[in-house]
């Protein structure tokens, strides 16, 4: 391989392939979106989805499907994901996604799993397994630390080792290693100054030599920001196409001693085991899959994921022939997965107002009931009112809008949209049987949860939500979902309320591991919903706990009348630790299916994980010694067994001076002086305001600061575009991701028709300096064009 080959070799060749070398016989590998579906676009690629991609069965989002605990579940979906990859000629699956929930309001959580690290990690895992068993590679995403959508480009996320550790890369480590993945993607943002795919901390130093990771790194599609210091620091191809411009720049650096030969010569050999590996193995492919059983599979996974938040009197599961009015517009047109570049052309959509009649209930009318969008509409609330008074019960379908859960886009609150708690209101006064069912694939505000007898929360449940939720509410499965995240009583409680998202350059993660319920269960901030929970219409009573030094065994029986699964949750905690620490962490879960009056030992081993903690001293994971809390639980506030064991330590050397993190002591994490987060990050904060003049890693939406008003006229342009499709509340990806892109993104996302010189030439124009910018870019244009050609007619020849 000649380098310019070599360097060609590590950038795409188009949305959604590598490049081939035709002289070499090397072929090209498919890469597709997505976690909970196959997103193969089938004509001209487009990035996040103008052209429809093929139809493929779309299965509950991540959020979703972490709720059900059940990693033979996710490897369960992982398979069928990869044989519809593989019937469409996929070879990388870009997924599962699994960033640590910060904030229920990062526009994206509906793809993630959880705000636990071990759970997210366990789930993806399973994913992963499935996956690749098909002969595919998964591509866990983003690594690491890609908290908020807002600037997701253009952002440095600021925190402490031990957070990044414990919080963000554990669920990583898990992926690796016991999911073996063999592709990773980085994310978009820096990680303490250094984007993530030119991270050799985080890429060689741990991916690489720490977890044995020995598969391909990804960029995320336009997130190279230098792909020579991505080479260096151990990432392999840059996407999706940014033209022979980036490979020129690894020839020149190699050319001139910045970059090492053999480095460009690793990423390469690595490429290539991973080309030759998936090509052969989709010599094998299947020309069909079974649409029904996956399907099926859907219906399940949906069923298993729905939680039950509440049932008063227990009034679900409805008996049969009761009278039900069927309101809601999500009744007719289900919201069932989120948007972006996950987003699946579903085979088949299920919709409750279709289907109710296939049950044993009488249907006494159907109404929509509100505008999704939020508009008032004394009419539809009206129609909605009348059907209800002639029901025993109400089922009322509601929850988030389209506009609310995007890619490109965080949530601006918690709430949904007021129209529908209106109805909601409306409705209790009229029957008091109200039976909510939500769809939402991230954490709500529910100050109106008292209207409701029930609420069974579907999440964002995929094709076949609407007869796995069917399915409950008559009683033919029993809920057994558990919340994979807490539900906060207002948005003001969170423990990162005050510091996201981050507007500037920054995003400071002052509130370290309290993250989710280590930061309300050790807080003690009341929650509406804790970590954890969910109810069933049986009952579970545990006993005889035993603690070992290998793990904890209890017995489980089922003592209700149904037949139903319990989520057996492990946590640890230590008291008065040296280290601080939240109160308890998850650490080992197991799902049992009990038939009614049946009972089991559950067994859940400790592992490599239960005791560490991150020590910033000693650089490694440590163990401090101490007499543990070991707590077996129906969710993190329902403990109901507990022992202790005691536990050797692994050091003396311990990391912190309690006096100078006073709050991180004590959990109370909300408004971090400067100094203490200081004295955690152990150096100085860098600084997050903008200032200056734009430059190529700036956001395009930063152009509102610029100089020149014709850049401004664009920015006010874009911002209306924006605001337009907002207001007609479904999101125009394209335009939020050229919004948080950064300049240098044009050179990137353009096939090679725009050089780094042109951006130059752009900057110098939003700068206030037109001719001179112009200049660059017109002579850009036509150097750009030359050494285009140039390269491409060294590429194939012999040297
Ligand atoms: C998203 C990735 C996705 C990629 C390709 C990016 O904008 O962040 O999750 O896999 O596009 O569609």
């Amino acid at each position: 391989m000649t380098l310019e080959e070599k360097a060609a070799f590590l950038s795409g060749k188009g949305e959604w392939e590598s490049r081939d070398l035709k002289r070499l016989n090397i072929p090209s590998v498919f890469f597709s979106d997505g976690p909970h579906g196959i997103r193969k676009q089938a004509g001209a690629g487009d990035h996040l989805g103008l052209n429809e991609s093929l139809p493929a069965t779309c299965f509950p989002t991540a959020a979703s499907v972490a709720n059900s605990w059940d990693e033979s579940l996710g490897e369960e979906i992982g398979r069928a994901l990869g044989e519809e990859a593989l019937v469409q000629d996929v070879n990388i699956l870009l997924g599962p996604g699994l960033n640590i929930k910060r904030s229920p309001l990062c526009g994206r959580n509906f793809e993630y799993f959880s705000e636990d690290p071990y759970l997210a990690g366990k789930m993806a895992a399973s994913y992963v397994k499935g996956i690749q068993s098909q002969g595919l590679s998964a591509c866990p995403k983003h690594f690491a630390v890609n908290s908020q959508e807002l600037r997701r480009m253009a952002m440095n996320a600021v925190l402490d080792e031990r957070t990044l550790r414990e919080i963000y890369l554990t669920g990583f480590e898990i992926a690796v290693k016991e999911g073996k993945a063999k592709a990773i993607m980085t994310s978009y943002n820096e990680v303490n100054g250094t984007y993530a795919n030119e991270n050799s901390h985080l890429l060689q130093d741990i991916l690489r030599d720490e977890w044995g990771f020995d598969g391909i790194v990804v960029t995320d599609w336009g997130g190279s920001n230098d792909h020579v210091k991505g080479v260096e620091a151990g990432s392999n191809v840059e996407m999706p196409n940014p033209g022979l411009d980036s490979a020129r720049e690894i020839v020149r650096a190699v050319e001139d001693g910045t970059l090492l030969a053999e480095a460009v010569d690793a990423r390469v050999d690595e490429l290539l085991d991973a080309v030759l590996y998936l090509t052969e193995q989709a010599k094998s492919k299947k020309t069909s899959f079974d649409e029904k059983a996956h399907h099926g599979l859907a219906r399940r996974a949906a069923a298993e994921s729905a939680v039950l938040l509440k049932n008063e009197d227990n009034i679900l599961p409805l008996p049969a022939r009761t009278k039900v009015a069927l309101i809601g517009d999500f009744a007719a047109k289900p919201r069932y997965q989120g948007a972006g570049s996950s987003v699946v052309n579903a085979i088949h959509v299920e919709s409750m107002d279709k289907i109710i009649q296939n049950y044993d209930l009488q249907t006494v009318g159907m109404a929509r009931g509100y505008i999704r969008t939020g508009e008032a509409d004394a009419a539809l609330q009206k129609e909605a009112l009348d059907i209800a008074r002639n029901a025993d019960a109400v089922l009322y379908c509601f929850g988030l809008d389209e506009i609310s859960e995007s890619e490109g886009m965080d949530r601006a609150h918690m709430r949904i949209p007021q129209n529908q708690i209106e109805l909601l209101e409306a409705l209790v006064k009229v029957n008091e049987n109200v039976i909510g069912i939500l769809s939402a694939g991230s954490a709500i505000e529910m100050p109106w949860q008292n209207s409701c007898k029930a609420i069974l929360h579907g999440f964002l449940s995929g094709e076949a939500g609407a007869s796995a939720i069917l399915d409950l509410i008559t009683g033919k499965e029993n809920p057994s979902g558990r919340l994979s995240e807490s539900y906060p009583i207002r948005y003001e409680d969170t423990p990162a309320y005050r510091y996201f998202p981050s507007t500037e350059r920054t995003a400071e993660y002052r509130e370290s591991i309290y993250v989710g319920y280590r930061y309300y269960d050790t807080s003690r901030v009341r929650v509406q919903y804790p970590f954890g929970f969910g109810l069933s219409y049986t009952e579970f009573t545990y006993s005889d706990l035993k603690i070992s030094e290998k793990g904890i065994s209890l017995t489980v029986e089922n003592t209700g009348k149904y037949d139903g699964a319990e989520v057996v949750q492990l946590y640890v905690g230590l008291h008065n630790a040296i280290v601080f620490r939240p109160e308890k962490e998850l650490k080992g879960f197991k799902k049992v299916y009990l038939k009614a009056g049946e009972s089991r030992i559950v067994e859940i081993p400790f592992d490599d994980k239960t005791f560490r903690y991150w020590n910033v001293k000693t650089d490694q994971w440590e163990i401090e010694m101490g007499d543990y809390d070991i707590m077996a639980g129906a969710s993190v506030s329902d403990i109901r067994l507990r022992g202790k064991l005691h536990v050797e330590g692994t050091t003396d050397i311990y990391p912190y001076n309690p006096a100078q993190l006073p709050y991180y002591y004590t959990g109370l994490v909300q408004s971090i002086h400067d100094d203490e987060f200081r004295n955690l990050l152990g150096h100085g904060i860098p600084s997050g305001k903008w200032s200056g003049e734009i430059g190529p890693n700036d956001a395009i939406c930063q152009m509102f600061y610029a100089k020149s008003a014709l850049a401004r006229l664009v920015y006010n342009r874009l911002t209306a575009m924006k605001k337009k499709s907002e207001e007609a509340g479904k999101p125009d990806l394209n335009i939020l991701f050229i919004y948080n892109m950064p300049f240098r993104g044009i050179a990137k996302m353009t096939g090679g028709m725009v050089s780094r010189e042109m951006v130059e030439g752009m900057l110098s124009i939003v700068n206030g300096h037109f001719f001179r910018g112009a200049g660059r870019v017109i002579g850009g244009f036509f150097r750009n064009r030359k050494a285009n050609k140039e390269y491409e007619a060294k590429l194939g020849k012999k040297r």
